[in-house]
């Protein structure tokens, strides 16, 4: 066996579902090692996350009740009960304990068990105040201190700007996986592999996920036989500033507050698609944001019925860093936001392999069903983390054989890398965006498919990061067009239109930038 690393628990990826389960892992008294892409904070979507984490407060059937009706029921009852059973305690334990997050305060009562005052905030489909946040920057406020308590934690070792390529399996279990760092490949054993590398924004032209979301633990999954399911439900964010080509998000939050959608001819317009107009769920007011931008040329948030400088400082900075004179309203379409379905696990986040679990959003729990509600995402990687880390410690490592990555001519990939991805973007938006229909989505599995084929060509003899994310890209846009071929309901994130009647081969042709 060539040079290899042995760990109790491998947890692939940084954001805040990972961090759980190495925190949970640690307690059990396991050994944890952290693999990562990313090289800053900024490189896991929970340093992203605006608005906040939802609690159940005092009344968790009604939290349950707004989950599955976001939902539209499609969300299993089983996993967000579970979801809600722990939301106070893990809150309570893990980021107010623990970390000492400072959210919000302002005199409201507090959850169970804690003496502070928080300013519980409201989303759309919440209906009542129960998000904790810091400003609309909460992400980065738990993400930094999370990273440092583990940083410091004796048992446990995070190593960033590392990428996890493969699996090492054997017979439905397990082993580790082949991780990258700096060109070097190594093997790393695991008693359990926990995946958590987050969203798929690198799939789309528009994301307000942080570059690197390739999808890489679905794919991984997808690879060594594991169930990945509802990969249809993509959901798009429809408040994101897209104007300078650099995305950025306006939390759902500015809405909460107050902050009302205006059309090209300044027409207030969300009365006319629901009756819970800019708090409507996310997907009704994505769709609606586009039609009102196709029909009158663009749409704005106006922020002037709220007091925007007061109560989101981190908003008004972001503006005036992408030159957004907000007080005239702030330009937005929808973007690519959070992928709902992904890698199935049950209520530990265990996967259909062995000692394989999943967590945050590369897994599929149950909780969000075809549409997830605001400000659960980082409630859900917390829950799931804790959960799947406790379950996942204390098994023995194997050391078998590992696949073996031929390092040759990085230079050839990265360039392929990029003229690959720039397709792949252009079909995803083209053909399985917003609105999708039959045709569409046959058209887009077979370029995906020639994709894909190009890629696995390449990755036969040549080993890059690039290369791999690539790979993972490819596998996981088939596996949300195929999914979304195959569901005929229209629901929630996966919205069906009659196929368009001209019929005719619209694959995208090769531009003079392609
Ligand atoms: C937002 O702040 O609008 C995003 C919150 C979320 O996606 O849960």
């Amino acid at each position: 066996m060539t040079d290899h690393n042995e760990t109790d628990v491998l947890v692939i990826g940084s954001g805040i579902a990972g961090l759980a389960s190495a925190l949970a892992a640690a307690r059990e008294g396991a050994d944890v090692t952290v693999a990562t892409k990313a090289t800053r904070p900024e490189g896991a979507s929970s340093w992203w996350a605006q608005g906040g984490i939802a609690i159940a407060r005092d009344d968790p059937e009604q939290f349950e009740a707004d989950i599955l009706e976001a939902s539209s029921d499609t969300a299993d009852p089983d996993a967000v009960s579970a979801l809600v059973e722990d939301a106070n305690e893990a809150v309570e334990d893990v980021l107010l304990s623990t970390l000492d997050v400072s959210f919000d305060t302002d005199g409201e009562a507090a959850p169970e068990s804690s003496d502070g005052d928080f300013d519980f905030g409201r989303e759309a489909a919440h209906s009542e105040d129960r998000i904790l946040h810091v400003d609309a920057s909460t992400g980065r406020h738990i993400h930094i201190p999370f990273l440092n308590y583990l940083e410091d934690h004796d048992d446990v070792t995070v190593r960033d700007d590392t990428a996890a390529l493969e699996l090492i399996r054997h017979e439905g279990r397990v082993h580790g996986a082949v991780l990258e760092s700096g060109g070097d490949f190594e093997p790393t054993y695991a008693g359990a592999v926990v995946l958590a590398t987050g969203g798929i924004g690198d799939l789309y032209p528009h994301s307000t996920n942080p570059a690197g979301s390739t999808g890489d633990g679905v794919a991984m999954a997808a690879l060594a036989g594991a169930d990945v399911t509802d990969m249809e439900y993509v959901q798009f964010h429809p408040t994101v500033c897209v104007d300078d080509g650099s995305p950025f998000l306006v939390s759902e939050a500015v809405r909460g507050e107050g902050a009302v959608l205006r059309n090209g001819d300044g027409e207030r317009f969300m009365f006319d698609y629901h009756e819970d107009a800019e708090l409507a769920p996310r997907d009704v007011v994505a769709r609606a944001v586009k039609t009102e931008r196709d029909a009158t040329g663009e749409v704005l948030l106006d922020v002037s019925p709220l007091d925007f400088a007061g109560e989101f400082p981190g908003l008004v900075e972001k503006c005036e860093d992408h030159d957004v004179d907000w007080a005239d309203g702030i330009p937005v379409a929808p973007a690519e936001h959070f992928l709902c379905g992904g890698v199935s696990v049950d209520e530990h986040g265990r996967t259909s392999l062995d000692r394989l679990y999943a967590v945050g959003e590369c897994a599929r729990t149950g909780v969000h069903g075809a549409n997830r509600l605001a400000s659960t995402s980082l409630l859900e990687g917390l829950v799931w983390g804790l959960r799947a880390g406790e379950d996942a410690a204390g098994k023995e490592i194997d050391v078998i054989e590992a696949p073996e990555l031929l390092e040759r001519d990085p230079e050839l990939p990265e360039r392929f890398a990029e003229e690959k991805f720039h397709r792949l973007r252009r079909v995803m938006d083209e053909y399985v965006g917003l609105e999708r229909d039959a045709d569409d989505l046959g058209r887009a599995m077979s370029v995906l498919r020639r994709l894909k084929g190009e890629v696995d060509a390449y990755t036969r003899t040549r080993t890059s990061r690039s290369l791999y994310e690539l790979r993972a890209a490819s596998i996981t846009a088939l596996l949300i067009a195929r999914q979304a071929a195959e569901n005929e309901e229209s629901v929630g994130c996966h919205h069906l239109v009659e196929t368009s009647p001209d019929g005719g081969d619209r694959t995208p042709e090769p531009r003079a930038d392609d």
